[in-house]
């Protein structure tokens, strides 16, 4: 591995910052301009809404213009509270083009004081690894475990261990899910097939328990292993979300793939609600296992974060729409303790209360260096511990302080 470990804070970088002002780093938008603008407005899909949204109203397009580069826009006093009034911004280690060692999972495991996190399997321009962020020391390193773990993707912390979606790859790996021990680094591989059948790319986790006390693992499968390899074996499932019941030993599929091509999964602090993101962008176009979305009736899916209640018998029921995401698609996604769910989407880290409401972004184009949003691999995921988010800008990993503990250590989603 190359590596360039940097430890910097703020200002350091010559980057250019919005100007100056005692609170540089936050800048707040009336929620009114997210859905009431003056007329001929203009706006494009490909970037974030304030770097392309322009109106015939030059102090508004002077807010986004300042805006745009901004760590942190914030749309609501509730995420003013949340982020405080001068959050520490730390560039914790920089990596040269291409290594996109930051990328995805975003675990916290408190037991370690540690962030666990994964490089992107999308490319070969890294060997895809699991690492780990010491939040103590800043340092991140590679994650020795008993035995290798082959392309490790998202992932979620329950009962002591750190729970793995893996891709397959174009060789003999056929993908599916790991346990490790935290204490222990024992890796086991708690499901590989469904009869005999490869998964497509099984990509995020999460654990819920209903009030009987019966747990269950929720994961998602989807079609993206081509984004990381030629030759990939024919795909033998459909997309779906699928539940692991350990108390019975079932694996069922319990969201089929006209209802989602699902991505990221968490649930609610009170285990009743499961979100799933879906990963049709709004350019998609229908493949052969990818479903399209646009404003017909022939395209059924789009960028959005769906949710579903979870039944007394841990079943998903009454599928709803969440959110919509305004670029790319929601990836990976977090829920704090306060209910907010936190989804990492083209423009950012997005914090959406319990309602729906976009309360704040952290700001992808100032995280990914003002990087072209038609070059880079697309902001994917982050963590949330305790009171820092880390967030996992491809080349990049930073922390951001906040003003409160928006997820406790005993908390029941650590995630
Ligand atoms: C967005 O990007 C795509 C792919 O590069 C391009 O085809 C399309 O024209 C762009 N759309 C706009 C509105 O710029
Ligand atoms: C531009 O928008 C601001 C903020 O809404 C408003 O106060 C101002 O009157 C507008 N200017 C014009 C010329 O409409
Ligand atoms: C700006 O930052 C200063 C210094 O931390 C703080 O006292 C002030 O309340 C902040 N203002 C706002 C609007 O957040
Ligand atoms: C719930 O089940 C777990 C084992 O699956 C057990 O350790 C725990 O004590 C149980 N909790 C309650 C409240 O029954
Ligand atoms: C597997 O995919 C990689 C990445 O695209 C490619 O370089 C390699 O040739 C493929 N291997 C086989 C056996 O097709
Ligand atoms: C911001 O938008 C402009 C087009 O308005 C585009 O050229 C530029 O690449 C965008 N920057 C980022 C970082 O997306």
């Amino acid at each position: 591995m190359h590596s360039l470990p940097l430890l910097l804070s703020l200002g350091g970088l010559g980057l250019a910052l919005p100007q100056a002002s005692s609170n540089y780093s936050i800048v707040s938008i009336p929620y009114e301009y997210t859905y009431l603008l003056p007329d001929g407005f203009t706006g494009n899909t490909n970037y974030t809404f304030v770097n392309s949204t322009h109106t015939s109203n030059s102090s508004i397009n002077d807010l986004f213009s300042a805006a745009k580069a901004a760590p942190i826009i914030s749309y609501d006093q509730e995420f003013l509270d949340l982020v405080g009034p001068n959050p520490e911004i730390k560039l914790i280690e920089e990596r040269p083009e291409g290594h996109d060692f930051a990328y995805e999972m975003g675990v916290w495991v408190p037991e370690r004081n540690s962030v666990w996190f994964t490089s992107s399997v999308s490319g070969d321009r890294i060997p895809p690894a699991l690492y780990e962020l010491d939040l103590t020391s800043n340092k991140i390193s590679e994650i020795q475990t008993n035995q290798p773990i082959t392309n490790p993707n998202g992932g979620y912390y329950f009962q002591g261990k750190v729970w793995i979606a893996t891709y397959p790859d174009n060789q003999t790996y056929s993908g599916g899910i790991v346990s490790v021990d935290v204490n222990t680094l024992e890796v086991e591989t708690v499901v590989n097939s469904y009869f005999g059948l490869r998964y497509n790319g099984v990509d995020d986790i999460v654990w819920a328990t209903t009030p009987d006390n019966c747990s269950y693992m929720y994961y998602t499968d989807l079609n993206f292993a081509y984004l990381g390899y030629e030759n990939l074996p024919p795909i033998q499932l459909p997309a779906a979300v699928y539940r692991w019941d350990p108390q019975n030993r079932v694996v069922l599929p319990v969201i089929s793939r006209n209802q989602i091509n699902p991505n990221g999964v968490r649930v609610s602090p009170d285990m009743k609600t499961l979100y799933v993101t879906d990963s049709t962008a709004t350019f998609a176009e229908a493949g052969p296992y990818s479903p399209a979305s646009g404003p017909g009736d022939t395209f059924w899916l789009g960028p959005y974060v769906w949710a579903w209640d979870l039944n007394e018998r841990g079943l998903p029921v009454n599928r709803r729409l969440f959110a919509q995401v305004r670029q790319g698609i929601a990836d990976g996604i977090h829920v704090d303790d306060a209910g907010n769910v936190w989804t990492g989407e083209y423009e950012g880290a997005v914090v959406r209360n319990p309602a729906g409401k976009t309360i704040g972004v952290f700001n992808s184009q100032y995280f990914q260096a003002d990087k072209d949003a038609g070059t880079q691999l697309g902001f994917a995921n982050f963590a949330i511990a305790g009171d820092t988010l880390v967030v996992l800008s491809t080349t990049r990993l930073w922390t951001v302080k906040l003003a409160k503990t928006v997820v406790a250590r005993d908390s029941p989603i650590v995630n």
